[in-house]
């Protein structure tokens, strides 16, 4: 692989034994994919941050690149934690978790992170524009930002994103080409989508058919909202590995068919059709209780914007969250503080609602859920609906459809 002097004074240690050791990781991802010579990045997310996902080892590489010195040099930020600072106590999380996070979490500042702890960057003015080179970490952030933005990553491992962030490079190679970004396959949708579980279902759908190809939408709505098209990514990363698609007529490299396909062209049997039958049996495959019981509602899978909060506190104003039911929403602090100035925040918190800043469950404890007692959970995420079942040794029971369905199950304690 080509290196240009500075590069190459990092790889023989001049700038220090983290600067050395992320190049070192970077020259040999970029050599095992082909890359012929690094490029700068302007931007970072890392996947991780989870005291309990990431596990001791990952902190343990960590603290030695923060105590060698290591500093990020490009605009950093982080995935959810372990812990929500304040209701960590209510949502069962040890005394344990809570210090080994902090301390964490501190380690992250040390290198330089722009500490917020949420998989939605974007929403908080961690913004790359399009063709922009970033190294992001988290398949749905990697998803919006690839698609929605029109940035260029690839989906990056927390390593390799540190790697990046320590040296402000990475491998030239995979989705920051041109020529790996062209669609593969076409995806004519005829389906009606109006909720953000309907995208969900449509991306859970298509995912699983077009693993790690790079879909083309046609059809969908031009008035699809940036959230919607974050429900899509996120599901398609879910049950594929789809780290980019394009949706025709909405996303910025596919502004006609031809664009978005450029030199290639998808055969028969590259060409997916979707209708309300697809989007109605998705959802009945994510939703596996029979009853219609639901004693917990998670909302903000991946984090909810500022939108996402002003629906929510719009469709619970004035009333009041069932006893049996809890109500959990995901979110990062500034979406919090904003909700606060606006009053959404009042609105959700007075009707029973709880709001959780930088973390999510998929980053707990093992067993939370059921040791809270939980046993069926509605979502209005396909991501989420995917996981539920599958979250620590008790078979959960889910419920998935849209916001109004999730804030209808708050208030009545059914799932209607
Ligand atoms: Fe974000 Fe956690 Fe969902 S990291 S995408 S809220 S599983």
């Amino acid at each position: 692989m080509h290196l240009t002097r500075e590069e190459s004074e990092m790889l023989e240690g001049k700038l220090g034994s983290p600067v050395q050791k992320s190049m070192e990781l970077l020259v040999r991802f970029g050599e095992i994919y082909g890359a012929e010579r690094l490029t700068s990045v302007s931007s970072t997310h890392l996947v991780g941050g989870s005291i309990i996902s990431d596990g001791k080892a990952a902190a343990l590489y960590v603290e030695e690149l923060a105590n060698k010195g290591g500093k990020f040099v490009v605009n950093t930020t982080l995935d959810p934690g372990a812990i929500d600072p304040f209701y960590w106590r209510d949502l069962g999380i040890s005394e344990e978790c809570f210090r080994d996070q902090l301390a964490y979490s501190k380690l992250y500042k040390q290198l330089g992170t722009i500490m917020c702890h949420t998989c939605t960057p974007y929403d908080i003015g961690h913004t790359p524009r399009m063709g922009e080179h970033i190294a992001w970490g988290e398949s749905s952030a990697v998803a919006f930002a690839n698609s929605v933005l029109g940035a260029r990553t690839n989906r990056e491992s927390a390593p390799t994103a540190i790697a990046s962030a320590i040296t402000g490079r990475v491998p030239l190679c995979g989705y920051h080409l041109d020529q790996n970004r062209y669609g593969a396959v076409k995806v004519l949708v005829s389906a009606n989508l109006e909720d953000g579980a309907d995208y969900g279902s449509l991306g859970y759908f298509v995912g699983e058919l077009v693993q790690d190809q790079v879909p083309v939408f046609i059809g969908i709505p031009p008035y699809v909202n940036a959230d919607q098209l974050k429900a899509l990514g996120a599901a398609m990363a879910v049950t594929g590995a789809v780290a980019l698609y394009h949706a025709v007529g909405i996303t910025p490299e596919a502004q006609t068919e031809e664009k978005a396909f450029g030199p290639k062209r998808p055969g028969e049997s590259n060409i997916i059709e979707v209708d309300d039958r697809e989007i109605r049996t998705t959802m009945e495959k994510l939703s596996t209780s029979s009853t219609d019981e639901v004693d917990l509602v998670i909302l903000g899978c991946p984090h909810s914007s500022i939108s996402e909060m002003k629906d929510i506190a719009e469709l619970l104003s004035g009333r009041k969250v069932a006893s049996s039911v809890e109500l959990w929403i995901f979110t990062s602090v500034p979406v919090i503080a904003y909700a606060e100035r606006v009053g959404y925040k009042d609105a959700i918190e007075k009707a029973g609602g709880k709001i959780i800043r930088e973390t999510c469950p998929w980053c707990w404890e093992d067993r939370i859920l059921s040791r809270l007692g939980h046993k069926t959970v509605a979502t209005n995420s396909a991501k989420s609906a995917n996981y539920i079942p599958f979250y620590g040794n008790d078979k959960l029971m889910c419920h998935f459809g849209s916001t109004k369905r999730c804030v209808d199950a708050v208030l009545s304690g059914k799932w209607r």
